[in-house]
């Protein structure tokens, strides 16, 4: 039962003390973030990794670019485990490295060596190696108009993976406009312009996206305006330009946590955003009127693969002396992706 899960999970964690670290992204089930010994979002949680050097197993209660990230950043004795190997994530596996070396190609041969490449965190380590390799850098939601910032001062331009959406809204909050910015499709293998001259372009947008979040629509917001005119709208920057611009607030994970904190009693919040957490910022604001902006509530199903079963069935396996699902990055990649990573957890 659920139960006997939970106490056998809560004596294995109380055996094993700080040889054990248990780090939860905040979109974990709450059956899961129960037993987080620290909850973030994804730049907390590669902070935390890099700076736990006691645990010699980190039983990572997230995602597998969050687990790779984990591994990168932690010293050579800890081991990073992953609970389900099928928790990966959907924009990540957007961008693959020979697509990358491919279309990074293309993009030298039309503006020649004036790109910087930055990623999103949400991607593969060899993606961060790429990235690492050519001077750039990883930026979270909660760092990206920092880093953007950052790589003008390196470069002209900028190649931003994976994530269309997150670059789209952060370069247009500096003040770059639209037909300043193109898309890459990597697939057709082509630029994605309306503009008149591509020459113009500052940003070039990797044509990847999350598909959790792009299932808050511009119809979503129009329909809360229309019945619940009171409510305040807060979206993460996964979600589209027009569904960004017609929200009132938005921001990463601890971000839109933070701000409901900090908000008053009776006011009404439709959040746009993974339900687990919609789900978890309702039970906790009580006082106010918190729900998701799409009613479908959007799960994202591969955080969900981490329960407590798959929770339970990793720590036994340690009990029991076998290292089950350890994410081990190669060390060449690893060199490479630190890099990019150091770059951001420098300046975060
Ligand atoms: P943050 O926790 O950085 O806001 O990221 C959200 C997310 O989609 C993680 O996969
Ligand atoms: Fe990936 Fe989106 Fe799920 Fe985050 S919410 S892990 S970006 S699919």
């Amino acid at each position: 039962s659920d139960d006997e899960m939970e106490q056998r999970i809560w004596s294995i964690k109380h055996k094993m003390k700080e040889k054990l670290y248990i780090p939860g992204h905040h979109y974990q089930k709450d059956e899961v973030i129960q037993f987080a010994d620290a909850a973030g979002d994804s730049l907390q949680l590669a902070q935390l990794s890099a700076a736990n050097k006691e645990a010699e197993f980190i039983v990572f209660c997230g995602v597998h670019f969050m687990a790779e990230t984990a591994d990168i950043l932690t010293d050579s004795h800890q081991k990073v485990i992953l609970p389900d190997m099928r928790a990966g994530c959907s924009m990540a596996d957007m961008a693959n490295i020979t697509q990358t070396e491919r279309g990074w190609k293309v993009m030298q041969q039309t503006f020649g060596d004036t790109i910087l490449p930055l990623t999103y965190v949400n991607s593969t380590a060899a993606i961060k190696a790429f990235v690492g390799q050519h001077g750039g850098a990883t930026v979270t939601s909660s760092n990206a108009k920092k880093m953007l910032e950052w790589a003008f001062t390196q470069k002209e331009r900028i190649l931003f993976l994976p994530d269309q959406h997150l670059g789209r809204n952060t370069a247009y909050d500096l003040g770059i406009p639209l037909d300043e910015m193109a898309i890459w499709n990597p697939i057709a293998e082509r630029f994605e312009y309306d503009g008149d001259d591509l020459q113009k372009v500052k940003v070039i947008l990797w044509k990847g996206h999350c598909s959790v979040h792009e299932n808050f629509t511009v119809a979503n917001i129009e329909e809360i305006r229309r019945t619940k005119p009171e409510t305040n709208i807060i979206v993460h920057p996964e979600c589209s330009r027009e569904v960004v611009a017609l929200s009132d607030y938005n921001g990463s994970t601890n971000y839109i946590i933070k701000t409901l904190e900090a908000a008053e009693p009776g006011t009404s919040w439709a959040v746009g955003t993974e339900m687990n957490l919609v789900n978890r910022l309702a039970k906790e604001h009580a006082d106010k009127d918190v729900f998701s902006l799409n009613s479908m509530m959007c799960p994202c199903l591969t955080m969900n693969r981490i329960d407590l079963a798959h929770l339970l069935w990793s720590l036994e396996s340690i009990e029991e002396g076998l290292v089950r699902n350890q994410i081990i990055v190669d060390p060449e990649v690893s060199r490479w992706a630190v890099l990019a990573l150091d770059r951001m957890l420098e300046r975060a």
